[in-house]
């Protein structure tokens, strides 16, 4: 069995969460303070994203880094350096024009907006409190004359943004707090905003079993089911098995708008 399996085993059923608790004693008390939000941000919002933007005006007042996964400063740039390494490895100029979806408060975004041409960058996320963040790390960085875009968004159908203008798309831990309903909007409509030939990279929590939630912050999905659907929404999608040798518990696909002699 695999570790992906053991992780799938432990979090499925009761007695596996018992054993894990066991196992892992200092993640009760957080567990419990987060089943308690999550029940009572349930009963206050009733579509997934004004839950979630809930989620991240609680997690961005105790800490911004750690309201997008980082336990540290430290963890903070590892993981921005990561994304940003992966990307110039596999594909983005400084020409291209990137759209950053859940940009949160520009952990890999600071890097891209450096790296890109002044005005090639735009970061959407649905929380206004962790764009405040966002607008803070740009000025720490000292990238205001880079001119990035910043916006917050109340879904993921983009009508606001122009038809074929983005030639990278990236998303890296948003999609694992996403149901699928969210995911399927997003690949719908990213599609109108890519350029022929562009590509959007996004990471998820894969499992090999069942597909499952925890609370309705996380969720776990075949790689299957994504392939299938982005194929179904008009893209060519390939999982990054070099992804897997990086230090970071999601997977990640790519998919390709197909240029029209390709499709
Ligand atoms: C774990 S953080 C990751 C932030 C950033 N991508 C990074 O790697 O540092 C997830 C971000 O996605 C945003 N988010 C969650 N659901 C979203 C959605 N449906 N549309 C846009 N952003 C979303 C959250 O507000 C949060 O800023």
């Amino acid at each position: 069995m695999n570790s992906q399996h053991e992780t799938d085993r432990r979090r499925r059923g009761l007695l596996g969460r018992l054993h894990h608790a066991a196992r892992n004693p200092g993640r009760i008390y957080p567990y419990l303070r987060r089943t308690a939000r999550d029940t009572m941000l349930r009963l206050r919002h009733r579509d997934h994203v004004s839950y979630y933007r809930a989620v991240m005006a609680d997690d961005a007042a105790r800490s911004p880094h750690k309201a997008v996964g980082s336990a540290s400063e430290e963890r903070w740039l590892a993981l921005g350096q990561m994304q940003f390494d992966y990307l110039v490895e596999h594909g983005l100029t400084p020409s291209d024009r990137m759209l950053e979806i859940g940009c949160g408060n520009l952990r890999a975004g600071w890097r891209f907006i450096e790296y890109l041409e002044p005005g090639h960058y735009y970061g959407v996320d649905i929380s206004p409190d962790i764009l405040v963040h966002a607008q803070r790390t740009l000025s720490e960085r000292g990238l205001q004359d880079r001119m990035p875009y910043l916006t917050m968004v109340a879904d993921l159908t983009f009508e606001f943004l122009p038809s074929e203008h983005f030639t990278v798309a990236h998303a890296h831990s948003v999609f694992s707090h996403c149901p699928l309903d969210v995911l399927r909007e997003c690949l719908t409509h990213i599609h109108r905003v890519l350029v022929p030939g562009g590509f959007f990279d996004f990471t998820f929590n894969r499992t090999s079993g069942a597909e499952y939630q925890v609370l309705r912050e996380d969720y776990y999905f075949r790689t299957e089911t994504l392939l299938s659907l982005a194929e179904e929404l008009g893209f060519h999608a390939e999982f990054r098995e070099d992804w897997e040798e990086r230090p970071h518990r999601q997977s990640k696909i790519r998919v390709v708008k197909p240029k029209p002699e390709e499709s």
